[in-house]
């Protein structure tokens, strides 16, 4: 499929020139609903204010950055020169939740200059799209900027009320943890409490809290911040006054305590605010993905939406088998693999493999990821060590080119696992090997892992130095052809417009914290709110066995009824998604199964329907290319009543829709494996009211009704 940029209307509405010292600038959005306004303070200092529908979202609120042992780029400024333009363009992406996306803001930039610092100037780039603000800040190329070193960006974000928040603890290495709802200034109260213990974490010594962030006033306006393109620069999390409701940019440092090398000409990311009335505007915003650069990809011919199975949920729950070979825990990368004496449990051999590539074939399914196929993994966690893994040696008991030729000769492709352990040293050494031996063996997709503290010792995952890793990783595997999965990399920014391989990312807690300590039934639909705002996440739904007791020690619970993971393909967006139970416990439930195999992964259309933060979310997608559709609908501890509105259906046509319910008697921690599947005629003039039970879900597919099945079927 050809990178197409389709220019469906461009113009440039009107260009404006001012020389003037400090006049406010004012911008609206295209449908009038926004108002931004940017004016300096008497000492110069740059600040912004938006509002919506004529209320104030953000109030009076700084912009800067506090530069190392140079002067500040905050203050003794001048407004130089500003410009103002209408963009209005539709694009295609290579995969995504929308065949078409239009791209329509007013955009004003202002550049300021410092004229006591021997002229030094910046540029403010604000985009107003219809649902919210997007700005960043540029430096140009002049003879008194060249390098600098930033030791603060000094963005506020002074919300106008105390609002709820969904939240994480700001963390410069994880964002594996649950959500905390409360009031902003109940955050410093509860902080303690909302740092569990996560692998290799760095909570901010100070409340801070990370992006993308999740806001509902008490007048019910919906408030999301976060950054699009984060590229060269360190995430943003942010620091929280509590007391004065002000949130302020606080970068990720590096091992020295820096937060950015920057040379001009350069830009930093852009900072986005997110608001609507309507909680599902939220969702369907594509204001992230329109900021990010289209990709400069040749071809994308290569590039495929993926679903898979793995050799993965039976290490986490069955305790049986193991990524590690040996019963040896200190080897080193030079040992012999093959004198190690086997635990007799390694789940990555020749023979266990096939047995999912048999499955995988059997069930549609386009690859089998396959964890501890590698040597390392007696000691690969916890040591801080740089050599953990080659990416190119098997274990003894895995025949690399006998599984990929079998698995091949069935249409199904491995994916390749490199977990870095997060030396990320030792993957840059050897990530052309890496991906030159996937491509003698026709691995297409690598899932990436970085779990642990970062070596470079020092560095933390989401500084500045990590990002450029991980954009490296993805540039380098596009020269090869491969699709990049990454794990416990920095949270998304919509990057994947520019690097379509990049399919998904965790960067968040997801089904493997299921079986180590279990996450709250209302996670998923603060997920869509917050994560998923900046991209596709691999999640690994598709548990059917909740209950892990069933494996023996295991008291451990999914809390969700077996439904609700069937709903998670459609709420929980991404090309790239997994069925991550065993094959045997789909084999029990073949009808629910069916669901899982028939759901697509790439999209012409998603209809966003029902929505509210921390509670529920229903969506209906349009498979990509075909008359399909499918709906999803989750809810969190409380039981609800859905209602799906088939309008987004053609209209005249009638359809079949299998209704995947939750049963009567259904919940997530009692009955979670209670489940009706009903198939109904269904036309875009249809309605349906269905029952989710507590923890619960709903999963709709719907395709076109041959003759006989319109008769056999009693309209709705
Ligand atoms: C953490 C990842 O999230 C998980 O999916 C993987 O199995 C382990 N690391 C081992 O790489
Ligand atoms: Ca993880």
């Amino acid at each position: 499929m050809p990178y197409t940029h389709r220019l469906s209307l461009y113009f440039v509405a009107m260009i404006c020139l001012w020389w003037t010292t400090g006049a406010a600038q004012q911008l609206t959005s295209p449908n009038g609903d926004f108002q931004l306004e940017m004016s300096l303070t008497p000492n110069g200092s740059p600040q912004y204010q938006l509002s919506y529908k004529g209320k104030p979202v953000i109030k009076p609120s700084q912009l800067g950055l506090q530069l190392k042992d140079a002067p500040s780029l905050q203050e003794g400024f001048t407004i130089a020169e500003t410009h103002s333009t209408e963009v209005d363009k539709s694009w295609n992406p290579v995969w995504g939740k929308q065949k078409t996306v239009r791209n329509h803001y007013k955009e004003l930039v202002v550049q300021l200059i410092q004229e006591q610092q021997e002229g030094r100037s910046i540029r403010l780039r604000f985009r107003l799209f219809n649902d919210g603000l997007a700005f960043r800040y540029e430096f140009p190329k002049q003879p008194k900027l060249n390098y600098f070193v930033i030791e603060e960006e000094n963005t506020e974000f002074a919300l106008a009320g105390d609002h709820k928040i969904f939240w994480i603890p700001g963390d410069y290495d994880t964002h594996e943890y649950a959500y905390t709802t409360s009031k902003i200034s109940e955050i410093p109260e509860k902080m303690e409490e909302a740092t569990i213990f996560i692998n290799a974490q760095t909570p901010i010594q100070q409340p801070a809290v990370q992006t993308p962030s999740m806001m509902k006033s008490e007048e019910g306006l919906y408030i999301n911040i976060h950054e699009a393109a984060l590229k060269n620069y360190a995430a943003m999390e942010l620091n929280v006054d509590a007391a004065r409701q002000v949130m302020s940019s606080h970068l990720v440092p590096d091992a020295v305590g820096n937060k950015g090398y920057m040379q001009t000409d350069t830009h930093s990311p852009w900072r986005t605010i997110i608001v609507s009335d309507d909680a599902r505007d939220i969702l369907a915003s594509n204001m992230i993905i329109n900021l990010n650069e289209p990709t400069d990809y040749k071809d994308t011919s290569w590039i495929q939406p993926i679903k898979y199975i793995g050799v993965w949920w039976e290490y986490f729950v069955e305790g049986k088998s193991t990524w590690a070979y040996g019963k040896e825990t200190n080897v080193k990368l030079d040992d012999d693999f093959s004198k190690l004496t086997p635990n007799g449990r390694h789940g990555a051999t020749t023979e266990h493999v096939k047995e999912y590539v048999d499955f995988a074939a059997a069930h549609g399914f386009d690859a089998v990821l396959v964890e501890g196929w590698n040597i390392g993994w007696e000691d690969w966690i916890g040591n801080w060590k740089e050599n953990v893994f080659d990416f190119t040696t098997p274990y003894p008991d895995f025949d690399v080119e006998e599984v990929n030729n079998y698995a091949h000769s069935k249409g199904v492709k491995i994916m390749m696992h490199h977990e870095t352990s997060a030396a990320a040293t030792n993957y840059e050494r050897r990530l052309d090997r890496a991906f030159e031996f996937m491509n003698k063996y026709g691995y297409t997709s690598v899932k990436t892992g970085y779990v642990g503290q970062i070596i470079p010792r020092g560095e933390h995952h989401d500084g500045q130095w990590m990002v450029n890793h991980f954009t490296h990783v993805a540039k380098r595997a596009a020269d090869y052809n491969i699709m990049i999965n990454s794990h416990e990399a920095v949270r998304p920014t919509g990057l994947h417009r520019t690097y379509p391989n990049w399919l998904a990312q965790e960067s968040a807690r997801g089904t493997e914290f299921e079986a180590m300590g279990g996450l709250a039934p209302e996670h998923a639909s603060i997920l869509a709110f917050t994560r998923l705002i900046g991209g596709p996440m691999d999640y690994t739904p598709g548990i059917f066995q909740t209950d892990l007791s069933y494996y023996g020690d295991n008291q451990q619970r999914v809390n969700t009824t077996l439904v609700k993971q069937l709903a998670y393909y459609v709420t929980m967006y991404s090309p790239l998604q997994m069925a991550a139970d065993l094959p045997e416990n789909y084999k029990r439930f073949p009808d629910a199964f069916q669901f899982i195999k028939d759901v697509a992964v790439d999209w012409d259309k998603s209809w966003y329907l029902e929505a509210e933060p921390g509670d529920y979310v229903s969506i209906a997608r349009k498979a990509k290319g075909k008359k399909e559709w499918f709906v999803g609908s989750i809810t969190d501890e409380h039981a609800r009543t859905a209602t799906i509105d088939f309008s987004f259906l053609p209209k005249g046509e009638k359809y079949i829709a299998s209704i995947y319910a939750d049963g009567k008697e259904a919940s997530y921690d009692k009955n979670p494996q209670s489940y009706t599947i009903q198939k109904v005629v269904v036309t875009h003039k249809s309605k349906l009211k269905q029952y989710i039970a507590p923890g619960g879900g709903l999963a709709i597919s719907i395709k076109e009704a041959t003759p006989q099945e319109r008769k056999d079927l009693k309209k709705m």
